[in-house]
């Protein structure tokens, strides 16, 4: 693979640090790793990561949300406190904040529903983390996924799928008209004239929709990127419409190349067909990277992380992704039609088990297998020595599979302290990664331009 002629020297990667302000990273089991450091309710574990991912020249660390710990299973949270799935989800502005002081040029990204929050409320807070970070600052825009979330902002169920995106859709509309509504050089700061900001350039938004109005304007003047850089992960068609008129960065979920190259090429036509250039979308799947310095000690490695696995965890985040209780069935008993077409949560996750089990009617089992929720297998691992493990990610890029990685971490800190200690030498030795940050925003680092 290296040295490969029909390689464009000045196409480099996207690397994404995928992370949790929680007790576990994406990997449940991962709290239970004897190397994780259970310092996850401190600033300074936030802050180490920043900093590790900065001398790693990492693009962007990304933080996850769920507004709700995982409490369909039994119809109960029991299990879920019990075994330490995915209970703790702290807030996450303090983090992103600690983490932009001690990283210079990191990206922070957060996550943030449409369908829990307003969009003065989003706009507001994001232009003042983009001010405070000078322009470094990314909203993984989510819609949520179930009932336990919408209970705990008073609302019984859940909205269904679509319209979720209807609701994101104006939400949107109303951040993006909120963000421009103080125009660049509004702010005067003229103390000899006593003129703070020129009024003429500072204007109502007056947005009005069927699901949100805004009158505006915004009470942040403008912010270094304009528009923080917007993440989405929408792989339903409905979400996927939705990703290609407002998304900038996709990540996404696969488990081969060819699968995520179809998404990809997919979602360049549709953003082209929404009047956008393709490139200003980049496509990064989750990734797990299982490294040591030989391939015996990467494979001692793996064995060890998938050993803390269990069946709980699986079932505890089937039952919250899908919004549908998996503790009423035996589990090899194939699901019904209806059924299935209740699970109002991740379409685009139930997709991939019918087409990956061969079955309309996948079994609790074919879930638990086909998903791989809980598991290691639930993203490609790619793992070996750091030779073997840029081998992988260098094939899938260079196939046009993906523009970079979102790298979701096995345990806490320790895999992304192997990752950036080996992998990331052997990316920029081979040319496939940068070696230092670009001047300014991380839309310019990112080469997208400002809105
Ligand atoms: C890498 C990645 C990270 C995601 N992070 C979140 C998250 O933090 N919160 C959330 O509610 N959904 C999250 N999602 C779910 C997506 O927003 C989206 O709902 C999902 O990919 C399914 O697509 P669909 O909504 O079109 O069915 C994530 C998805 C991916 C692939």
């Amino acid at each position: 693979m290296p040295g490969n002629p029909n390689r464009n020297p000045d196409r480099k990667m996207l690397l994404v640090a995928f992370l949790q302000a929680s007790n576990c990273s994406n990997y449940t089991g991962s709290w239970r790793h004897p190397d994780t450091d259970p310092g996850f309710m401190d600033l300074e574990f936030y802050q180490y990561i920043a900093v590790t991912l900065e001398r790693g020249k990492i693009h962007l660390a990304f933080i996850d949300d769920r507004l709700a710990m995982p409490s369909r299973f039994g119809d109960s949270f029991e299990e879920a406190v019990e075994h330490g799935v995915r209970v703790v989800k702290l807030d996450l502005v303090p983090i992103i904040t600690a983490m932009g002081l001690a990283a210079k040029r990191l990206g922070l990204g957060a996550t943030y529903s449409t369908t829990y929050y307003s969009p003065f409320h989003v706009a507001r807070l994001f232009a003042s983390l983009d001010h405070f970070t000078k322009g470094r600052i990314a909203w993984n825009v989510v819609t949520s996924l179930n009932d336990s979330e919408a209970q705990n902002f008073g609302v019984q169920e859940h909205l269904e799928h679509d319209d979720r995106y209807d609701v994101a859709d104006e939400f949107l509309q109303a951040t993006g008209e909120l963000w421009d509504s103080w125009e660049d050089g509004a702010v005067l700061l003229d103390k000899q004239t006593g003129r703070f900001a020129d009024p003429a350039k500072v204007h109502r938004v007056d947005y009005s929709g069927e699901w949100f109005q805004v009158r505006g304007p915004s009470t942040v003047p403008r912010s270094p990127q304009g528009h923080p850089v917007l993440i989405q992960a929408g792989q339903s068609p409905r979400g996927r419409e939705f990703a290609a008129r407002w998304g900038e960065l996709l990540f996404v979920i696969y488990p081969t190349p060819e699968a995520c190259k179809a998404y990809r090429d997919d979602l360049r036509q549709r953003a082209e067909a929404a009047g956008r250039d393709p490139d200003s979308i980049r496509v990064a799947p989750a990734v797990y990277v299982v490294v040591a310095e030989t391939p015996e000690k990467a494979q001692q490695k793996l064995e060890q992380i998938e050993s803390l696995a269990n069946q709980t965890d699986s079932l505890t985040l089937l039952s919250e992704v899908f919004n549908y209780d998996f503790s009423v069935h035996p589990v090899d008993e194939p699901l019904s039609e209806d059924i299935l077409a209740s699970m109002t949560g991740l379409r685009g996750f139930l997709d991939r088990v019918v087409e990956l089990s061969g079955t309309k009617n996948p079994s609790v089992n074919d879930f638990i297998k086909w998903s791989g929720r809980g598991t290691l297998s639930e993203l490609p691992v790619f793992t070996g020595d750091p030779t073997q493990v840029a081998d992988q990610m260098e094939s899938w890029f260079l196939a046009e599979a993906c523009d970079g990685f979102v790298i979701a971490a096995t345990h806490m800190p320790g895999a992304y302290e192997d990752f950036v200690d080996l992998v990331v030498p052997e990316l920029q030795r081979r040319g496939l990664f940068r070696r230092e940050y670009a001047e300014g925003t991380l839309r310019d680092n990112l080469g997208f331009v400002r809105p």
